[in-house]
């Protein structure tokens, strides 16, 4: 696999998902699987996939929906994943390497640098990997190009932090002990689609039309079914907390996992740490 330098307007991005990011999705893929299964598999039956169609999977990390992809569509079917990180995509083919698939494929790119397999697919599809885009009129216009004349998008991502408390609660835990992120609400990252409206505008200047943004709102499990220290672990591990302790002297580490564990011990249940979770399920079409 050709690698990708960090350059461009991604390049951030790009470091991150190769470094840091990469290498902590790729350890916890299986809690993160286990988490994220029920928004993909939302926004797949929304999708309607059939057999025989081209799928074209943004930002599918370590490859768990183009799997499950391929097996929608058949051996008369094919899936492309694509992603900017070579580790997950490195796992990615391992894990297609476990299965008797021969139709699903994996190409490091960033969706945003240019077009990809112009007039190909019938349908896009993405599980939370289109949120990390500097440009993202620019990156679903990429998109919009790669799909067939009538082809479908249909992706998850966030909604607001608020709505997020699997996220929200570590951070509410960890905030009073560092000082605040520097983000902006629509910079790169998790929650860069929270705002309906200037997501429905993305998709329309991108070309796309129907465009129809749904919540899915639910309980996950922390990191899968988890007992409580575990679950703290996870917390400290990845996401949004993560970032604002990093450089943090060890007495504010110790500080912020005492937060976290006292934050999560009231919704620990037999199932593992139980939070609410709510999701866009994004559907569009290319007229
Ligand atoms: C939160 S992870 C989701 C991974 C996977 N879809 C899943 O559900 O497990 C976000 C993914 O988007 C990828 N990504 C971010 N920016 C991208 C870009 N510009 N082009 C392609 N992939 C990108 C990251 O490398 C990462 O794998």
């Amino acid at each position: 696999m050709a690698k990708l330098v960090a350059t461009g307007p991604n390049a951030d991005q790009i470091e991150f998902w190769n470094g840091e990011g990469g290498e902590k999705f790729v350890r916890y893929q299986n809690a993160l699987d286990l988490m994220l299964k029920p928004f993909g598999d939302e926004a797949m039956r929304r999708a309607d996939v059939k057999a025989g169609e081209a799928v074209l999977d943004i930002g599918c990390g370590c490859g768990d929906t183009s799997i499950d992809l391929a097996m929608a569509v058949g051996v008369t079917g094919e899936v492309v994943g694509v992603d900017i990180s070579e580790p997950m995509l490195a796992r990615a083919e391992y894990m297609a390497g476990q299965t008797e698939l021969t139709n699903v494929f994996f190409e490091l790119a960033d969706v945003e640098a240019g077009p990809l397999h112009r007039d190909s697919f019938d349908l896009a599809f993405s599980r939370f990997g289109v949120m990390f885009f500097r440009n993202p009129v620019t990156a679903f216009s990429n998109v919009h190009a790669a799909l067939r004349k009538g082809g479908r998008l249909s992706f998850a991502c966030w909604q607001a932090l608020p709505r997020n408390q699997w996220v929200s609660i570590q951070l509410q835990a960890v905030l009073p002990l560092v000082p605040p992120p520097p983000m902006g609400p629509e910079d790169p990252g998790p929650f860069s689609f929270a705002d309906r409206e200037r997501l429905r505008g993305i998709l329309s200047q991108a070309g796309f039309t129907d465009i129809a943004i749904e919540p899915f709102d639910t309980e996950v499990a922390l990191g899968g079914m988890l007992v409580l220290d575990d679950a703290v672990d996870f917390s400290l591990e990845i996401g949004p907390a993560t970032a604002l302790l990093k450089g943090a002297s060890d007495d504010v580490r110790a500080q912020a996992r005492d937060a976290v564990r006292a934050a999560l011990q009231t919704h620990q249940t037999k199932r593992g740490v139980m939070l609410a979770a709510g999701a866009w399920i994004v559907t569009a079409t290319k007229g």
